[in-house]
């Protein structure tokens, strides 16, 4: 007998769709066919789609930003509602800032996560101050015990490091089995462009925007594309925003670059123009790189479709829009100081669906991919999760597609106190989410206890075991550096 059955659902795995039933036992997926028997529970999943739970690699939580903001959400809040979004594990950061030892910070990060979680997770490494201790010792380590993914900032200016520092990271994950995950925006484009707006007084959020240019984007990518190339190593680009580094990224894969993308809802369901309005209003749309317009998310949808992007994540970066490090809460500021990021864990798989799936845009196959089963390889977690087959833990959300919502904030499980979506109508909705065979929400209530969710060491990621296989690239690849390196030599 199962503990769990989950009867005649549609069922859709990275590969194919189709109706069956699924037996889970001992936290973990034991059969799927047809007629299987009951379970100690039975869900009738009739008329209802079955998908994995999702994976979102790319949050912050429980974070100072580097201008000494906290995040309002913590791993209870943020866990809770990434699990009423059908979200069943979460890859946050362990973020190292100046001056503090990477161990302690991981053994923080790991407390915190422990008694709180009510999903599993994983963590990455954000790295600020590059040192031989930590080059040496501290990363080795870190990877070793499951931390296989390491990102590091070109922009803000606590946390920005040189691309001599970013070889060193690279060297060191290239080596060790770790993936480097990329905040690619040229800092000096936008610290010029930022000071003459505000010199000329102009402090608006919407300006954000516009020092941002894409420029700065593309500069950045390829600089990172090519401190890659240099040693020949996977990276990631995260929260591409438009088509300039969308393009900059499939030629350089052509060419025979590693590198990875990664983009976020706000690209594709956000443009600058909601960033314009009186107030303070316009920061609640505020992040980095920002958003552009309708034309760059047509180009996002496709980045999405052809693979150049591979991985949709929020960016949940919990960061209360009127609260900044330099400023009272609710004081006017200008641009600069506006906490940067929006939240998005617990809409960022209705979005999609409503959006992508539901319209045809996707298929079920590649909303799984994009959702839950790339971050799986990406990260070295595809043992345990990302799609719906035997032995694999049995994270599932089952959705109503007939479900119709007007998004509120009042209605999310969020602490951010605002959503950028308020008022978009969506369609489908994941009414039973299960994490390890547990219904964690049923019913539209939480069941499941503080700090169940377990931590989940990363394994080397996918994408890098296949570079250690590729054959060296071709003579097209030249110009990129890719080949004869005389340096390797010595
Ligand atoms: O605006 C953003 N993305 N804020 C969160 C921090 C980061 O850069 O990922
Ligand atoms: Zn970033
Ligand atoms: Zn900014
Ligand atoms: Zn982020």
């Amino acid at each position: 007998m199962f503990d769990l059955t989950i009867r005649n659902g549609r069922i859709s795995t990275s590969q194919n769709t189709f109706v069956a039933d699924i037996g889970i036992q001992g936290g973990t997926i034991a059969a799927i066919g047809e007629n299987l028997p009951a379970g100690r529970r039975d869900i009738d999943a009739q008329g209802l789609w079955v998908m994995p739970g999702g994976i979102d690699s790319h949050a912050h939580i429980e974070q100072a930003s580097s201008a000494g903001v906290m995040c309002a959400d913590d791993f209870y809040s943020a866990t809770v509602s990434a699990a009423f979004g059908g979200t069943t594990c979460v890859i946050p950061f362990a973020a190292q800032h100046k001056g503090q030892q990477v161990p302690e910070v991981v053994a923080a990060y790991a407390k915190l996560a422990a008694e709180k979680a009510v999903i599993d997770y994983g963590f990455h490494l954000i790295l600020s101050e590059i040192t031989p201790q930590m080059l040496e010792q501290d990363l080795p380590r870190a990877i070793a015990e499951g931390i296989t993914s390491l990102k590091v900032y070109m922009t803000y200016d606590k946390l920005k490091i040189d691309d001599f520092q970013m070889l060193d990271v690279l060297e060191v994950a290239g080596r060790e089995g770790a993936m480097v995950m990329v905040h690619a925006e040229n800092h000096d484009v936008i610290r010029w462009i930022a000071r003459r707006l505000l010199d000329k007084g102009l402090t608006a959020p919407k300006f954000h925007g516009v020092a941002h240019d894409a420029i700065a984007e593309i500069e950045a990518s390829s600089r990172a594309i090519h401190l890659a190339n240099l040693l020949d190593v996977p990276i990631l680009l995260v929260h591409i925003s438009g088509p300039e580094a969308i393009e900059v990224i499939r030629s350089a894969r052509q060419l025979g670059s590693k590198v990875h993308a990664e983009t976020c809802p706000q690209y594709l369901f956000l443009t600058a123009e909601d960033m314009d309005q009186e107030g303070l209003e316009g920061a609640k749309f505020c992040c980095s790189p920002p958003v552009r317009d309708k034309a760059a998310q047509d180009k996002v949808w496709q980045g999405l479709l052809d693979g150049t992007l591979g991985i949709y994540s929020s960016d949940h970066a919990p960061y209360k829009f009127d609260e900044s490090g330099k400023l009272p809460k609710g004081d006017a500021t200008t641009f600069k100081e506006m906490a940067n990021g929006v939240p998005g864990l617990e809409l960022r798989l209705p979005l999609l669906f409503s959006e992508g799936l539901l319209t045809g845009r996707l298929t079920p196959e590649e909303f799984v991919r994009l959702t839950a089963t790339n971050h799986a390889y990406m990260y070295g977690l595809q043992k345990r999760k990302g799609d719906i087959a035997v032995g694999l833990d049995a994270d599932i959300a089952i959705w109503d597609p007939q479900a119709q919502r007007s998004v509120r904030w009042s209605d999310l499980h969020d602490q951010v106190g605002y959503t950028p979506y308020e008022g978009r109508v969506v369609n489908g909705w994941p009414i039973t989410v299960i994490s390890r065979g547990e219904v964690v929400v049923e019913n539209a209530q939480l069941q499941a206890e503080r700090g169940r969710g377990q931590f989940l060491p990363c394994e080397c990621p996918e994408p890098i075991l296949q570079a250690a296989q590729q054959p060296k690239p071709s003579d097209a690849s030249q110009w990129l550096g890719l080949k004869g390196k005389a340096w390797q030599q010595y």
